[in-house]
């Protein structure tokens, strides 16, 4: 279980993100069995290392003895070595092995922060706690995701932009009809509109009241476990047989600046019209699909890391503003409570 080693304010979190939740850490791809990766989210520097049998581990990216980091070390199958004196590190973070000093009071104990780590969907999911103490709860993926009828493709993009940036962007449906206004799926519809929030039992419906299935008319906040958001668009004909095409949609903070993001495009289909999909969506779909996204990259690197210290919004924006009260609700309770207990 992670560590932490000072106590997080509720602005640290709301920058770097709510602890004590899952997170998807990066495509499975990433790390093939035997290699290692290492990676910074939600502010803190880890390494994720996968043993031959597909085992995967996740420590933070620091050795025990002084600091260096492990990733620049040795991986030895079930251990990682570091580079710097070859302390030895199993995949629970136990320092097994000194080899400068065989027998010194570091070998065998347990002192290298790990994470609780989860695959699905293409994805290497885990839980940050915001204390030792923090139990891990229980990951439910997105419905969609979840749901066995449905097939999806992982699209991962690395971005310069906060988080919170990142799941505004998808808590404001307006924005299709403007910034993606050349997308095959998103041609068609009104430009203006008015939406309504509609409360769930996990979270909240933001959705216009003006047009529906016809382009992108709402978009669904979760939380069960992990944060996401999920939307439909209808496909135009040539999308071929299936459903409508789902995005089901999550962030993760790398630091307060930069995120990563996860769309896994999905749609419902079975037998041959999912092979037709899969099929159509490699051939043709998918390069528009991170054209879009190149589209919310552009434009959300472009804003000032402070643009939404200064805004005039409308009705549009209510979702966005629900989900900025949500986080920061959250930010302020974690951080009461990891105040009380130090
Ligand atoms: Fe890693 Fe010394 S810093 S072995």
């Amino acid at each position: 279980m992670g560590m932490v080693k000072r106590t997080l304010s509720a602005d640290d979190l709301y920058a770097t993100g709510l602890r004590d939740r899952w997170y998807a850490v990066c495509p499975s791809s990433f790390v093939g069995p035997g290699a290692m990766k290492a990676v910074t989210r939600l502010g803190e520097k880890w390494l994720l290392f996968r043993e031959l049998d597909g085992t995967l581990h996740m420590l933070e990216d620091r050795c025990p003895h002084r600091g260096a980091p492990l990733s620049q070390g040795l991986h030895l199958g079930d251990r990682i070595a570091c580079a710097y004196h070859g302390v030895q590190v199993d995949g629970g973070g136990t320092a097994v092995s000194v080899p400068g000093m065989p027998g010194c009071k570091l070998e065998g104990r347990s002192v290298v922060p790990s994470l609780p780590v989860y695959e699905a969907a293409d994805a290497i999911f885990a839980f940050f706690p915001s204390s030792a103490d923090s139990t891990p709860s229980e990951l439910t993926l997105p419905p969609t995701l979840a749901d066995p009828d449905v097939s999806s493709f992982l699209c991962y993009a690395e971005w310069d932009s906060p988080w919170r940036f990142a799941m505004e962007n998808l808590m404001d449906p307006m924005h299709g009809a403007f910034l993606h206004r050349e997308s095959h799926t998103m041609y068609a519809g009104d430009t203006a509109a008015q939406f309504r929030i509609r409360e769930t039992d996990r979270g909240y419906l933001f959705e216009k009241t003006t047009q529906s299935g016809v382009n992108f008319d709402w978009v669904e906040y979760g939380f069960t476990g992990a944060d996401w958001m999920e939307l439909s668009i209808p496909y135009p004909p040539k999308g071929g047989p299936g459903g409508p095409f789902g995005i089901s949609f999550m962030v993760t903070p790398v630091d307060e600046r930069r995120c990563v993001i996860f769309a896994w495009r999905t749609r419902k289909s079975a037998g041959w019209e999912r092979a037709v999909w899969r099929f159509l969506y490699k051939t043709k779909i998918e390069e528009r699909h991170w054209e879009v996204l190149e589209q919310d990259r552009r434009m959300l690197e472009a804003m000032a890391a402070d643009a939404d210290q200064a805004e005039n919004l409308y009705q549009h924006d209510l979702g966005l503003v629900r989900i900025r009260r949500i986080f920061q609700r959250a930010a302020r309770d974690q951080a009461a409570a990891l105040a009380e207990n130090t």
